[in-house]
């Protein structure tokens, strides 16, 4: 029987496949697949704009009946629950079968349902003929709200591709402080600050950064918005978030690239760049050890591709600056 704590079940179009699939390495080590993955990590599912839910496993078995039992043995008594059947890679139950086994879980546990203002849902589900029973946290959809953000830019990121920086930027940890390094009309805050993730943008264009405090401030966010080029910057972050300017409205070329993520690298260990061009050899340049990477196909009338990769400073950088200093 597997021995996790968790049971997250995904959603995404195919064309989000691999941004997914990166997104749940950098969370949870290791890839989902079939929409569903186990793991002892436990993380919000509103960080990820796949992730639909969490199951939290509180008994499972072979048996049914033993299961339920088991249930029973927990003597669960709470006003205000529902309970939910998760319906899981492979499983034929039909819908009759479904309502059965709900019934059977209202009845293990003692307290009045509530159905439309649950205060707790309680799910059963089976995946390789074996059943979980388990508490479920559904992902909040809320932060689709920021479709509607009053300053927008045509090559401001999508918001999946934005939710999806902050939590392989982070790893999931909302304890760790970030840096949208440039941060533009703050598409990539909103979802940050959406999550309660720490993070502070920056961005040398002015009209930039007064369109990023409007859209923050229209959804009542705070978060430290700092007009700067990104090399004045002197704090330290636990990473750094860089969309690179594209060369279609704001100028780029080699070297602003390379100054950039330089500059990057003084401020975190960390850093989660996207371009649309092919940069590794820059990275590499600059010192960074690519430790992951994904694409993403930008749709819609201007078509190209948005390459993420996941760097990190190779300690022996660290090592050779420590030496140099003394
Ligand atoms: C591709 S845009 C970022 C878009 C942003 N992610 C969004 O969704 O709105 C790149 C941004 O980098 C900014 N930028 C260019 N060079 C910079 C620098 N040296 N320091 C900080 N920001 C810089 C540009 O002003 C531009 O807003």
């Amino acid at each position: 029987m597997p021995n996790h704590r968790y049971i997250y079940s995904f959603k995404y179009d195919h064309h989000h496949n691999e941004l997914c699939k990166l997104e749940s390495r950098q969370i949870f080590a290791i890839e989902e697949k079939n929409n569903l993955l186990f793991s002892n990590i436990k993380v919000d599912p509103s960080i990820s704009p796949f992730i639909k839910n969490r199951f939290e496993i509180i008994s499972s078995s072979e048996d049914y009946s033993k299961l339920l039992k088991n249930i029973k043995k927990h003597n669960i008594h709470i006003d205000g629950f529902k309970a939910e059947y998760l319906i899981l890679d492979g499983d034929s139950s039909g819908y009759a079968d479904r309502l059965n086994k709900l019934r059977d879980i209202g009845y293990s546990i003692e307290g009045a349902p509530d159905y439309y203002t649950p205060s707790i849902i309680y799910s059963i589900c089976n995946y390789k003929n074996i059943w979980y029973f388990g508490i479920l946290i559904k992902h909040n959809t809320d932060w689709h709200k920021h479709k509607n953000k009053p300053c927008s830019f045509s090559n401001s990121l999508g918001k999946n591709i934005a939710k999806t920086l902050v939590s392989i930027a982070s790893n999931g940890n909302k304890t760790n402080q970030l840096l949208d390094a440039c941060c533009g009309v703050g598409t990539v805050m909103l979802e940050a600050c959406f999550s309660g993730f720490n993070i502070e943008g920056c961005d040398i264009n002015l009209k930039a950064i007064n369109h990023t405090r409007e859209n923050l401030a229209h959804y009542n966010y705070t978060a430290n918005v700092y007009h700067s080029d990104i090399k004045d910057l002197d704090k330290k972050y636990d990473a750094v978030i860089i969309d690179l300017p594209y060369n279609l409205y704001s100028y780029s070329n080699d070297t602003i690239t390379l100054n950039i993520i330089e500059s990057a690298t003084k401020l975190a260990s960390r850093i989660v760049i996207v371009s649309i061009s092919d940069i590794e050899t820059l990275i590499k340049k600059s010192g960074l050890k690519i430790s992951d990477f994904g694409s993403v196909e930008k749709r819609g009338k201007l078509k190209f591709t948005r390459n993420i990769w996941v760097c990190e400073k190779e300690s022996n950088v660290d090592l050779y600056e420590n030496n140099t200093k003394s």
